[in-house]
């Protein structure tokens, strides 16, 4: 697997990388099963940085990974993990209580030991604010992260769906570099490409990290914002594409993602080993400037003027 260097770290990343969010399913014996096979499959299949958040199956997508990798000694320190913080759901700790942000030094501090036990690790290789808090205090995340870093449970930082401005008033308090911006990207929601946000990433060398890279492609999106002509014809554009490179229209869709400048990691979630190994296929297409706007007005339903 190619390999790219994550914003300023010296974290050497596989150039897609996989997200953990699924490995549990639904928790049964059969699906804890799968998802651990899905998880050997993508170490065996070159990719080496694992995305993960406490909320995943309430912390069950970290327990499952932390068994795999117990049975694999001496496979850690070869692996990035990146784990996200910051999102409470609803009735916790209290039925009633709603769902929140939670971007306070004693949530960050307490939400990195659980993880780090639940994985059964030392230390993060990079840290996510998974949402941005509206309460957040900059000054104080900043304190945080010295924190973290000083006693090694996390080496590198980063935020998850941040807007520019959000972004800026984070890296002008912290001595360290942000690392990545984790957002969704995929054939319905291409706001990163209009809002700024890929340009910040680009102009500050922050790696963006695509969630649901192949949403509204493979599997329904989470937004659904198209109408059934909408996706007739997009499809259509699809099916043209995946039969000139010889390929599924997934990979197309990755394809598109991995041509931005911005160099986009692709944050895939299959569980499925053979779509697991498939989706380098993706590095090897000479994908071309003109199919990446064909696909980009089929998409928006209008010509580039
Ligand atoms: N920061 C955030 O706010 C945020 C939010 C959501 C997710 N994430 C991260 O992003 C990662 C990836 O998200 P994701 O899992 O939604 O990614 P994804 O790769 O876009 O979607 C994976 C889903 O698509 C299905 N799929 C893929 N190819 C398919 C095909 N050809 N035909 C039918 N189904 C297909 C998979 O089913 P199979 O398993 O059957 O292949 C799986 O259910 C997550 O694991 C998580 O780490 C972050």
């Amino acid at each position: 697997m190619k390999s790219i260097k994550l914003g300023k770290s010296n974290l050497l990343s596989s150039r897609i990388a996989y997200g953990c969010m699924r490995i549990v399913g639904d928790n049964n014996k059969e699906s804890r099963k799968k998802g651990k096979l899905a998880v050997r499959t993508a170490i065996e299949a070159g990719f080496n940085h694992f995305d993960h958040a406490d909320i995943y199956a309430n912390g069950e997508s970290e327990k499952l990974f932390g068994e795999v990798l117990q049975e694999m000694p001496g496979i850690r320190e070869k692996l990035i993990i990146t784990g996200k913080c910051g999102v409470i759901f609803p009735d916790n700790p209290k039925k009633g209580d709603p769902g929140r942000y939670n971007l306070s030094k004693e949530h960050i501090l307490k939400s990195v030991d659980e993880s780090l036990k639940r994985l059964k690790m030392d230390y993060l290789d990079l840290l996510l604010l998974h949402r941005p808090d509206f309460l957040f205090n900059a000054e104080e995340i900043a304190e945080t992260f010295e924190i973290l870093k000083d006693n090694s449970k996390v080496l590198n930082f980063g935020v998850s769906n941040f807007r520019t401005s959000q972004v800026s008033l984070l890296q002008s308090f912290c001595s360290m570099p942000l690392v990545a911006n984790q957002i969704e990207i995929n054939i319905h929601n291409v706001s990163s490409l209009i809002d700024g946000v890929l340009d910040q990433c680009q102009q500050q060398k922050i790696t963006p990290l695509a969630w649901c890279p192949v949403g509204g492609v493979a599997y329904p999106a989470w937004r659904n914002t198209f109408s059934k002509e909408d996706e007739i014809r997009i499809d259509n554009e699809f099916e043209y594409q995946a039969k000139k490179y010889d390929t599924e229209k997934w990979i197309i869709m990755l394809a598109w993602l991995l041509k931005h400048p911005a160099e986009i990691v692709p944050i895939i979630g299959s569980t499925n080993s053979s779509r697991i190994k498939a989706a380098k296929h993706a590095l090897d297409l000479d994908y071309s400037r003109i199919d990446w706007y064909r696909l980009w007005e089929a998409r928006n339903g209008h010509p580039v003027v």
